[in-house]
């Protein structure tokens, strides 16, 4: 559901999208006492722990990988692993229900291959050389595993659809 909706009621919110300002202002104003917010996506700009600071007039860590701040309202959200990838800064790994989508991906890549190298006639469609895995395949299988899940998602924000098309933060 989008993150406005999602604010008020959730009790644990984990990032993973690649993109930048995920969770800010608007969403920690919302969220009850005693949410916690984690990410796992590629770097530590998808919560905004700059705006969850200035919401805050006090922070501390209440153990190891947990920042609680205390909200100028007096609600507190619990920070795991200072925003960085939750998995690898506080745990040891990847779970099967994240690699099954990786092996779909693989799957439907190496049968697209298959299907592919050679165009009617026998001429050479594809070369030896890095393909990126067709969009069509990527979204068929998101969108397989979002109707299993039977999630409904946000847009992007003009913002960050140009963070995803650039290089220069956050590499
Ligand atoms: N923690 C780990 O071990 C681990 C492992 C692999 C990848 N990653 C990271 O996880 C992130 C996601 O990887 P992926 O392969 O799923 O990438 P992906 O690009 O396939 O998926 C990211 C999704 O986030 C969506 N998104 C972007 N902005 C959004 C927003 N504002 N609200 C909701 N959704 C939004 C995109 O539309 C996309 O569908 C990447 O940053 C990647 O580097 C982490």
């Amino acid at each position: 559901m989008p993150m406005s909706k999602a604010a008020p009621i959730g009790d644990i919110f984990i990032t993973l999208t690649g993109n930048t300002s995920i969770l800010r202002s608007e969403h920690f104003s919302k969220m009850k006492d005693g949410a916690i917010v984690c990410n796992s996506g590629h770097f530590n700009v998808e919560i905004d722990i700059p705006a969850l600071r200035k919401l805050s007039k006090s922070e501390k860590e209440v153990r190891n990988f947990v920042q609680e701040f205390t909200l100028r309202s007096g609600r507190r959200i619990h920070l795991l692993a200072d925003g960085r990838l939750i998995n690898l800064a506080a745990a040891e790994g990847h779970p099967a229900s994240v690699m099954d989508m990786s092996f779909a991906n693989q799957a439907l890549s190496a049968e697209y291959l298959a299907k592919n190298r050679m165009g009617r006639g026998g001429s050479v469609v594809l070369e030896n050389k890095v393909y990126p895995v067709p969009k069509d395949i990527d979204r068929e299988i998101a969108r397989l595993k979002l109707l299993s899940m039977g999630v409904i998602i946000d847009k992007l924000t003009p913002e960050q659809e140009k963070y995803l098309a650039s290089w220069q933060e956050g590499t």
